[in-house]
């Protein structure tokens, strides 16, 4: 999968988004952690944008579903979105990392952000409410300059 969208131009449903994340796990690159994550990641124009962690012999190096997401919508020219939601195989659902959090802030806080698991449960938030008091963008603006 590259990229979705709803057929007649509608929205695609939660249950949906979650299909596609689930599906998304399901290649994931997590031989270290064997904590497999998939992410959808979708643009206000209904693209959708599929993630996976991506680990590496070199532990660090790894990335998250979410990131992986964010990065296939940038590059395919998306940087506005309205929906994210993850799937993991965790007991409970479970929320994206500071790391991610900070990434998806780049693009706006009021995201509705979704986690399944594959029990059922599920959990949501707005980007906002994970990441209040965030740096943005817009801080910068007020940035002295360099070197003073
Ligand atoms: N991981 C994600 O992909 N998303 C998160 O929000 C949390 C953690 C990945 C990173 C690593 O590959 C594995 O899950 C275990 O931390």
């Amino acid at each position: 999968m590259t990229e979705t969208r709803a057929p007649d131009g509608d929205a695609l449903s939660w249950e949906d988004l979650a299909a596609e994340a689930r599906s998304a796990r399901e290649r994931a690159h997590a031989p270290y952690s064997r904590f497999a994550v998939g992410a959808v990641l979708e643009a206000d124009d209904g693209r959708v944008f599929a993630g996976c962690n991506v680990e590496s012999a070199s532990y660090p190096v790894g990335t998250c579903a979410e990131r992986v997401a964010l990065g296939h919508a940038v590059v395919s020219g998306a940087r506005s979105f309205r929906r994210l939601v993850v799937a993991t195989g965790a007991p409970v659902a479970a929320s994206p990392c500071g790391m991610c959090r900070q990434a998806l802030a780049e693009f706006g806080l009021e995201l509705e952000i979704m986690s399944v698991t594959l029990n059922g449960a599920a959990a949501t938030w707005r980007l906002g409410e994970l990441l209040p008091a965030s740096f943005g963008p817009e801080q910068l603006t007020a940035a002295p300059e360099a070197g003073s």
